[in-house]
């Protein structure tokens, strides 16, 4: 299994995932700064494993300060990670878990808050997995047998601490006994499809095979693909997806052909402070991802470019969302506030 992200003496090591698959290349954080710089440049991304990022980065935050400057350190490393990328709600589930704890523990000997600190982000850290692995129970039974799953963008391993959510129930399905193989969307313009999760699942032998993101109608209209399975940034009260940029197309093409459309997200995922997925901020991100291609001008200079990296599929085209907790149906108002409140 990859390691995506480890917390070690040197400081905050991830697997750097611009660069892969060309090269397995690691980068060492040593404080906040380098933490939030990381997750801006995409070294690591998916939600899961930029939250756990994010609670490593407030750990290195205490790690760095003096006892005078401590509090304002803390605060800063805070707004400095949350100014990182807007839409994954994990991102700000994670900073807050972390500055209540040094809340609580404010005022104690600064030894004890670091170490305190660091024994969460680590224990944040196991938690995704487990909670990843109890996904993959919980979801494997949707998957049909003998057929083909369609996965966008990458919800694996390396968008997260470990074993993945899309990807983890697609895992557990597999450690099931389930013949299934997986096509994987290229997902453009950053291409975590085609960099990431086709590397992803080859390593661990699960038959794999690409596919650019505008194939997606033409498959689903085939009869092989038996469901598909995504993540989510965030899911709002009513069950409205925000995923990357190209899942909503995905998932009326699924509606229309008659293959079921499932969402596998932790319940840190949730923000049921929104009524629906209208009011989650989409990140834009920079024109030169969609007009270049590893440096090399694909598109007319001075071309106008939009750049969504997210967007929001109406929760009407989801046919279930897996959590750690159980699977929930429509209608999502009712079924996700049930999972969290137990
Ligand atoms: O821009 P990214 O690569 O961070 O976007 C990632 C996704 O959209 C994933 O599908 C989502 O975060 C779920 S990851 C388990």
């Amino acid at each position: 299994m990859v390691e995506t992200i480890q917390w070690t003496t040197q400081g905050v090591v991830m697997l750097d995932q611009t660069r892969l698959p060309r090269e397995t290349v690691f980068v060492t954080c040593r404080d906040y700064r380098e933490v939030a710089q990381a997750i801006r440049g995409m070294v690591i991304r998916g939600a899961p494993a930029i939250g756990v990022a994010a609670a490593m980065g407030m750990a290195l935050g205490a790690a760095g300060a003096d006892p005078a400057s401590l509090d304002a350190e803390m605060d800063h490393a805070a707004e400095t990670l949350a100014a990182t990328r807007p839409t994954a709600v994990n991102l700000f589930w994670a900073i807050e878990r972390m500055k209540e704890l040094y809340g609580r523990l404010r005022g104690r000997p600064v030894e004890e808050i670091r170490a305190a600190l660091e024994a969460e982000a680590r224990e944040m850290y196991r938690q995704d997995i487990a909670i990843n692995q109890a996904m993959g129970r919980h979801g494997a039974g949707l998957v049909p047998d003998g057929k083909t799953v369609l996965t966008h963008c990458n919800a694996g391993a390396l968008a997260t601490a470990g074993f993945g959510t899309a990807l983890g129930v697609i895992r557990a399905a597999v450690a099931a006994g389930k013949k299934i193989d997986v096509f994987a969307g290229e997902t453009r313009p950053f291409l975590q499809g085609a960099r990431l999760t086709a590397w992803e699942l080859m390593q661990d032998g699960i038959p794999t095979t690409l596919i650019t993101d505008n194939m997606a109608g033409h498959f689903l209209k085939s009869g092989r693909i038996g469901c598909v399975i995504v993540g989510a940034d965030r899911i709002a009260g009513n069950g409205d997806v925000a995923n990357k940029i190209g899942t909503y197309s995905v998932a009326v093409l699924a509606r229309e052909n008659g293959v079921p459309f499932y969402v596998a997200a932790p319940i840190s995922t949730l923000d049921l402070s929104l009524a629906s997925g209208d009011a989650i901020p989409i990140e834009q991100r920079p024109a030169a991802e969609v007009t270049h291609l590893f440096g090399v001008a694909v598109a007319p200079e001075g071309v106008a470019v939009e750049n969504p990296a997210f967007d929001v599929t109406p929760a009407r085209y989801v046919s279930a969302i897996v959590t750690e907790r159980g699977v929930a149906r429509a209608p999502y108002s009712e079924s996700l506030r049930k999972l969290v409140v137990g």
